[in-house]
């Protein structure tokens, strides 16, 4: 009897670890251990053992059935965990099928007009935003621009009304800033300007510029200086060098435009700087003392420098683009480029 028992364990336990899918074991366990099943049988035989040998035989009945019994569970958790893994590896969805749409990123113009903003914000200047549809109050008269300058002329500016224009120039900035905050001012404002321009390679309507301004006790054109040097270094090459030339603006005594050395033949003359090794990229100057008084600021404590640069103009040093038109198309072969 015990033989035929360890032969029937053997035999199962091989069966039991040939088979593949949860159906076949419970049809090997009902076989097995069902009503009808082999050891089932041996145990309803058990009554024609003889009463001495019965507890004995039964007991190893039933260790061959508690030990086929946790065979079999054993090997059902390892099938279904199996099986479940299967029917999730058939049912998985692709999360990553998105990553074929294309990835935006800023428009070059957008990138320098950052880097020149950190580049301020790193130097203590406050950023400000003034309006595009602004009064001939602030972008003219508070500036010092008499009614008969020619930038006053409709060939020059866009008329909203008599008084209400598109600004031509971010220096209206200066004034909505002054007449807010006292001195000390460090501030930078970016932003669009307009001009009612042709467009063509050298001009278009509406184009980006970055005011600054400074304005505290015993400020020099050194300071304009010193703080247009670092600017034209960190933005161009560390060797950049930069020229003042004498120039005029109404709002500022005295003015200067800003050469940068070609950064593209370190100075010495090719078709980008038009053989001279310079590049002119901004207007600036001294606050003119009339345009401090006008905003409540006495020009015999405080002096001040402004500046705005053109960032469209750099932005096209930086990448060679040689025609101003192109960068406001929204192109996207000229975009892709960058
Ligand atoms: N607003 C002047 C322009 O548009 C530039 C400028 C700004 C000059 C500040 C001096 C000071 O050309």
């Amino acid at each position: 009897m015990e033989q035929k028992i360890s032969e029937i364990i053997q035999r199962t336990t091989l069966r039991i670890n040939a088979i593949n899918s949860v159906k076949e074991l419970n049809d090997l366990k009902v076989e097995v251990l069902g009503k009808s099943g082999e050891l089932t049988l041996i145990l309803r035989g058990l009554k024609d053992v003889n009463a001495q040998d019965r507890p004995i035989v039964g007991k190893i009945v039933n260790d061959a059935r508690v030990e086929l019994e946790n065979a079999i569970e054993a090997k059902l958790g390892v099938l279904e965990r199996k099986e479940l893994n299967d029917k999730l590896m058939k049912e998985k969805i692709d999360i990553t099928i998105d990553r074929k749409r294309p990835i935006g990123k800023l428009h070059p113009l957008n990138e320098i007009k950052r880097k020149a903003i950190d580049f301020f914000v790193c130097m203590g200047f406050i950023v400000t935003d003034s309006p595009e549809i602004e009064t001939t109050y602030y972008n003219f008269d508070m500036l010092n621009i008499p009614p008969d300058h020619p930038a006053r002329e409709p060939q020059d500016t866009f008329f909203v009304t008599d008084e209400i224009i598109l600004r031509t120039q971010t220096s209206a900035g200066q004034i909505r800033t002054m007449e807010k905050i006292k001195p000390p001012i460090k501030m930078i404002s970016p932003g669009r300007v307009f001009r009612s321009d042709e467009a063509d390679a050298t001009h278009t309507p509406c184009f980006h510029q970055m005011e600054g301004l400074v304005v505290d006790k015993g400020i020099t054109m050194c300071d304009l200086k010193g703080t247009l040097s670092s600017f034209a270094k960190h933005f161009f090459a560390a060797d950049t060098k930069i020229r003042f030339r004498p120039s005029h603006f109404p709002f500022t005594e005295p003015s200067v435009e800003v050469d940068v050395s070609c950064v593209h033949c370190g100075g010495k003359g090719c078709n980008v700087c038009k053989g001279t090794g310079w590049i002119e990229i901004l207007g600036a100057g001294m606050v003119n003392r009339k345009v401090l008084s006008g905003c409540g600021i006495d020009p015999d404590i405080y002096t001040g420098f402004a500046f705005g640069v053109g960032l469209d103009r750099i932005t096209a040093i930086i990448h060679g683009i040689n025609d101003a038109r192109v960068p406001f198309e929204g192109d996207i072969r000229f975009l892709k480029q960058f």
